[in-house]
């Protein structure tokens, strides 16, 4: 299959009638697979009520059938006729944060979705994302869209159209091309199903801004690598983001991890380092590559997954990376470090 990459620019004052959008939106109507920018990561998208265009979503992905996908809508009146029960909390967080990173899970009205986007759950996750492609695309279909990220399963979050192409090149009808993404993670699930809303999947939403909202807010135990619980969430509990060469966490100083390098330079080994903007230049390593800075979180977030990628074009055989703060958004870009280093940590202070 030819995939067809449409260049759109995002900062338009009007999108209405743009024709790569509305031929986008019509393979989208015809059941083909889309991917689109939104404003975590590049999203794969198909009509959420057909069979035939999710089942083509799990393929392109090679992703797991027992992973349910998050449906993308364009306007919330679209909400009414998707799920039941809608939550106090719920039209709280709506009115504050949609459209935005936050995917919210409902009670779904039978018989609307296609069986695989739920994955044969009761519950479904929407979100409206904060993006002017991915809104009047979605609105131009006139459906429900069902995207999970546009990347192989197992692979980094896509954050341009070029990673979308580097994973899905020949296996997906077209992508809209509307450059970087803004956040650079995934957005935060939230399933408010329940008496006190909890945190599936930490995101580009964070705990402590939903906190100011609708007060206490659980995430899920199963979340804390030290626990044998099974995540709420399915797509959560499979290894993810990983580049080719082993990634560890650090706990220690700038001058710990120097020391990690230089004793595995020694052994012969080629060895990368996921630094920040305040410490790249002082590395002695083969490979070192900053994915933001530390005086701002939301850059490390930004750059994170373009960061793991870019290790795979070099020629390393281990990766060391420094840790952040599990606030704000630093606990979503923990999570995905860890998922990424298969929660494999070396600790200065190791005490047994
Ligand atoms: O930012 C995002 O959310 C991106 C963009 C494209 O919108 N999408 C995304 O989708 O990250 P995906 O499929 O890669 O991740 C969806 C996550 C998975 O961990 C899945 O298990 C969880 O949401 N999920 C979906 N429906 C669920 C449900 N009913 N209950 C619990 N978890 C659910
Ligand atoms: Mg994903």
């Amino acid at each position: 299959m030819k995939t067809i990459q449409w260049s759109v620019d995002n900062y338009v004052d009007n999108l209405s009638g743009n024709p790569q959008l509305e031929e986008a939106a019509e393979l989208l109507r015809q059941n083909e697979v889309v991917a689109f920018p939104t404003e975590t990561v590049y999203g794969l998208g198909a009509n959420a009520k057909s069979d035939i265009a999710v089942a083509k979503i799990y393929e392109a992905k090679g992703r797991p059938s027992d992973n349910p996908l998050i449906v993308h809508i364009a306007e919330i009146n679209q909400l009414e006729e998707l799920v039941t029960n809608i939550s106090e909390q719920a039209q709280l967080l709506i009115q504050q944060f949609w459209p935005g990173p936050l995917t919210i899970i409902f009670n779904c009205r039978p018989g609307i979705f296609s069986e695989k986007v739920t994955a044969g759950m009761d519950t479904v996750g929407i979100r409206m994302p904060d993006h002017p492609l991915a809104l009047e695309l979605i609105r131009l279909t006139k459906l429900p869209i069902a995207a999970p990220s546009a990347n192989r399963s197992g692979k980094p979050s896509p954050t341009t159209a070029r990673h979308v192409l580097d994973d899905l090149n020949g296996r997906i009808a077209g992508v809209v091309d509307g450059g970087y993404t803004g956040v650079g993670v995934e957005s935060t699930v939230i399933d408010c199903t329940g008496d006190i809303p909890m945190i599936l999947r930490p995101g580009g939403l964070s705990k402590e801004q939903m906190e100011m909202v609708i007060g206490e807010v659980l995430v899920d135990p199963a979340l804390n690598s030290d626990t044998n619980d099974r995540p709420k969430s399915p797509g959560m509990k499979y290894t993810h983001y990983a580049p080719d060469a082993p990634v560890y966490l650090v706990d220690g100083t700038f001058a710990y991890i120097q020391e990690l390098v230089s004793n595995k330079q020694k052994e012969g080994l080629k060895v990368g380092v996921i630094a920040t903007e305040e410490t790249k230049k002082d590395y002695r390593a083969d490979v070192v590559i900053a994915c933001g800075s530390r005086q701002d979180l939301k850059t490390v977030a930004h750059t994170l997954y373009d960061t793991l990628r870019a290790f795979n074009n070099q020629d390393v055989d281990i990766i060391f990376s420094e840790t952040f703060p599990i606030e704000g958004i630093g606990l979503a870009i923990m999570n995905r470090l860890e998922k990424a280093a298969g929660h494999r940590w070396v600790r200065q202070n190791k005490v047994d």
